[in-house]
């Protein structure tokens, strides 16, 4: 185990099995569909989620990103999302779009971005995380795919950063509060 990590929260194979299952639901949901189905990657925590993803679904999904920074003047509660990198595609009202996150906090990232490309014109908009820490919501937001709730502490891996590092662990881990409270 690395050594900023105090304990492993999800492990690989708990991370592989909702994966998977989340994949077989998608599969399920979006039978028949007639539409293009994207997948849209929020960069840069999404990486490894989306990437495991992409793989186990079997309708063939498209693949898009966007990176946004939220919280633009840094403070937790300023509530401002803002966009560094916009979806670029056209004819995106054809597309059924799943936004794909490692994880939802406040809610704002997500309730803004389904806003956003709902008025942009997709066709649909859901969206799917691997964790949620509900007790951290500002704003209501319930995901439609959930690979798992996790407690209020201070998780980083697969995807999750602590000032950049720890984001290629592959398992999630709660980090020693020494490594951040120095
Ligand atoms: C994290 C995460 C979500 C957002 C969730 O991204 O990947 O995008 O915060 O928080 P919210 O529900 O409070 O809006 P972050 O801004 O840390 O960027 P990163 O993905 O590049 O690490």
């Amino acid at each position: 185990m690395n050594n900023g990590i105090l304990k492993i929260l999800v492990t690989e194979k708990e991370i592989e099995e909702a994966t998977t299952r989340i994949a077989a639901e998608i599969d399920r949901d979006y039978a028949g569909n007639n539409g293009r189905l994207v997948l849209l990657g929020i960069l840069k925590g999404s990486i490894p989620f989306l990437s495991e993803l992409m793989k186990k679904i079997k309708s063939n999904p498209e693949i898009e990103v966007m990176k946004v920074s939220s919280y633009g003047s840094g403070t937790k509660t300023s509530g401002s999302v803002k966009i560094i990198l916009d979806w670029q595609r056209e004819h995106i009202e054809e597309c059924d779009i799943i936004v794909v996150e490692d994880i939802i906090d406040s809610g704002r990232t997500l309730s803004y971005l389904c806003q956003y490309l709902k008025q942009k014109g997709a066709k649909s908009v859901r969206t799917c995380t691997l964790l949620d820490k509900p007790s951290r919501r500002e704003v209501e937001f319930v995901p439609d795919y959930c690979g798992m709730e996790v407690p209020d502490e201070f998780v980083v891996g697969f995807g999750l950063d602590y000032d950049e590092r720890y984001r290629a662990l592959p398992y999630v881990g709660v980090l020693k509060p020494e490594v951040y409270s120095n």
